[in-house]
């Protein structure tokens, strides 16, 4: 196997967690009498908490001066908090568990890479804190998606060199910042917008070795 670690985003690939991003946004945007949609929500993936914010008040015609835009931020994560509280293993998505296994099995190195601060909390709520070799999250790198820090720094925490890693994305951003790592990006979700990605697929259900081997093939790492 060509691939030595698989780096995971969390919102989106291992658990949904956007839809509770939509609804405390939503509760925001509400209150702030802006209009946003879940397609504008789209958006907002892989996007950090106050990127997103920005995004969010462009959308709504809004300028605010910092200190209103950190409260705004807290009373958002505030919500987004309690939803997340409420997760269970439950919620893991499917194939995930069974997919990280079959990798474990194989000796390729397991790290996650997200730009969310509530990491730690999701995946102790999850039953995940001890399954990922390493955790490079938005509490430990400071550029935001699309740079690929989150992702250099997970290969380095796993001592992988980046061109032997695999990210498995879910956001426009997220496939952008694997890309400019140099890592092989394979995305999750649908094929017509991760059009940047090197395979597409709908879930971590649809994965295996093989297809994953037949990639590196494809892409001439053998
Ligand atoms: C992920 C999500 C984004 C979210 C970001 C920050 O990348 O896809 O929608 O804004 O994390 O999350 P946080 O939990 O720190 O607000
Ligand atoms: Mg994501």
């Amino acid at each position: 196997m060509w691939t030595r670690a698989c780096i995971f985003d969390l919102d989106g690939v291992v658990v949904d967690t956007a839809k509770y991003h939509y609804i405390a946004w939503k509760r925001l945007t509400d209150d702030l009498d802006i209009l946003f949609t879940e397609k504008d929500n789209e958006r907002l993936k892989g996007v950090s908490r106050m990127d997103s914010l920005e995004i969010i008040l462009e959308i709504g015609g809004k300028q605010l001066n910092i200190s209103e835009k950190m409260e705004l931020a807290a009373i958002k994560n505030k919500w987004y908090i309690e939803y997340v509280s409420r997760m269970t293993p439950r919620d893991i998505l499917p194939g995930t568990l069974e997919f990280i296994d079959v990798l474990k099995k194989n000796r390729i190195k397991i790290a996650l890479g997200s730009a969310s601060r509530n990491t730690p909390l999701i995946l102790n709520r999850i039953g995940m804190n001890n399954a990922f070799d390493a955790v490079a999250d938005g509490n430990t790198v400071s550029k935001a998606k699309p740079d690929p820090e989150v992702f250099i720094e997970a290969a380095r925490m796993v001592d992988i060199e980046t061109g032997r890693c695999v990210v498995f994305e879910d956001a426009l951003a997220g496939i952008e910042a694997a890309l400019n790592a140099g890592m092989i990006c394979i995305g999750i979700g649908d094929k017509n917008i991760l059009k940047d990605a090197h395979m597409v697929v709908k879930g971590l259900y649809e994965m295996d070795l093989n297809k994953l081997t037949a990639l590196e093939k494809r892409l001439g790492y053998e």
